[in-house]
């Protein structure tokens, strides 16, 4: 990246009152423009105490909707709008409907990775940092839990005492994670450290030393005396393990094909840019936000508890 396109977006922040959001999974280069960068439930929680005028949100549709649904006053803008997560759709919500008629016990359970609409059919949502704990927190026992299946049967493994049900939903990058490539990966390196989002296959996942959100494996790598770490998860992670473990010698390994999300890999430095200079990109307010804000916020108040949620 150039320091013109640097220097053009310090000061564009400065005349529009603006601040830029970041998700680890952005281009390292787009990571190093952002005042805050971290996994989503750090980034829900500071935009829902944000006070610029103007919200960057360089990530996917789902996380602008959430800056905006705990930020209605603020404008909220996407560098670029097309970048959407293929899971946050992935629920029927006749499927919703249905359990909540069959049940009379039921939480319905949504990771953020969802449109606001499917946040709006929800009681509570959940990160992949928190997922277990808001889980283990709500008073009902049987909780449906949309719209990842491998979060959600990973959730189901940690909470024995709920009865969870799955959605067919599942993130299209995680998934195609091979188990085979991560035991090549970590049985080239001896030694080394496997650490997994819970959003990979649950045979990726009985590999794994470490299973967490992208901010708890970058923690994990940087506070761990090994050397080499097979980090199975979007490859946008290795720009910021890279800054906190420079000078370290540690070494982070991807399984083969390297994990790569096309829409979080759109977001550039010149579309942060040009979203600065021409303000284009703005999320509206989505319908229902009411109730779409409702479980965001109450996992924050869980978080704000320290019951339930970090
Ligand atoms: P976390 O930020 O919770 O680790 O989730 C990763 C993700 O899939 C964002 O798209
Ligand atoms: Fe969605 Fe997966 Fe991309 Fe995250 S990595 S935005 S879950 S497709």
């Amino acid at each position: 990246m150039g320091q013109d396109i640097r220097e053009a977006v310090e000061r564009l922040k400065r005349e529009r009152d603006a601040v830029v959001l970041a998700h680890y999974y952005v281009p390292g280069e787009t990571q190093d423009l952002a005042d805050f960068v971290g996994d989503s439930f750090a980034l829900a929680r500071i935009a829902s105490t944000c006070d610029a005028s103007t919200v960057i949100m360089a990530g996917v549709r789902f996380m602008g909707e959430s800056v905006k649904l705990l930020n209605p006053g603020r404008r909220v803008l996407l560098p670029e709008p097309s970048a959407d997560c293929p899971m946050a759709h992935m629920v029927d919500p006749a499927f919703v409907g249905r359990c909540r008629a069959e049940e009379d016990d039921l939480a319905v359970a949504c990771y953020v990775n969802s449109t606001a609409a499917l946040k709006a059919l929800s009681d509570v949502c959940v990160t992949s940092s928190n997922a277990v704990d808001v889980v283990r927190a709500l008073p009902q026992r049987t909780v449906l839990f949309i719209p990842d299946e491998n979060l959600g049967r990973f959730v189901a493994g940690q909470v024995p005492e709920k009865r969870v049900i799955l959605n067919p939903g599942c993130c299209p990058i995680h998934r195609d994670i091979p188990a085979g490539s991560v035991a090549a990966e970590r049985d080239r390196h001896p030694g080394s450290v496997v650490l997994a989002h819970p959003e990979c296959p649950a045979d990726v996942l009985a590999l794994a030393d470490v299973v967490g959100s992208t901010a708890e494996i970058i923690q994990a790598v940087e506070g761990s005396d090994a050397g080499d770490f097979v980090v199975c998860t979007v490859e946008g992670v290795g720009h910021e393990i890279a800054r906190r473990c420079e000078g370290t010698g540690k070494r982070v390994h991807f399984p083969a094909p390297a994990p790569r999300c096309p829409d979080m890999a759109a977001i550039t430095p010149e579309k942060v840019l040009a979203c600065l200079e021409t303000g284009s990109g703005e999320v509206p307010l989505p319908p229902d936000a009411d109730a779409a804000r409702a479980p965001l916020e109450r996992m924050l108040e869980l978080a704000a508890r320290g019951g339930g949620a970090r």
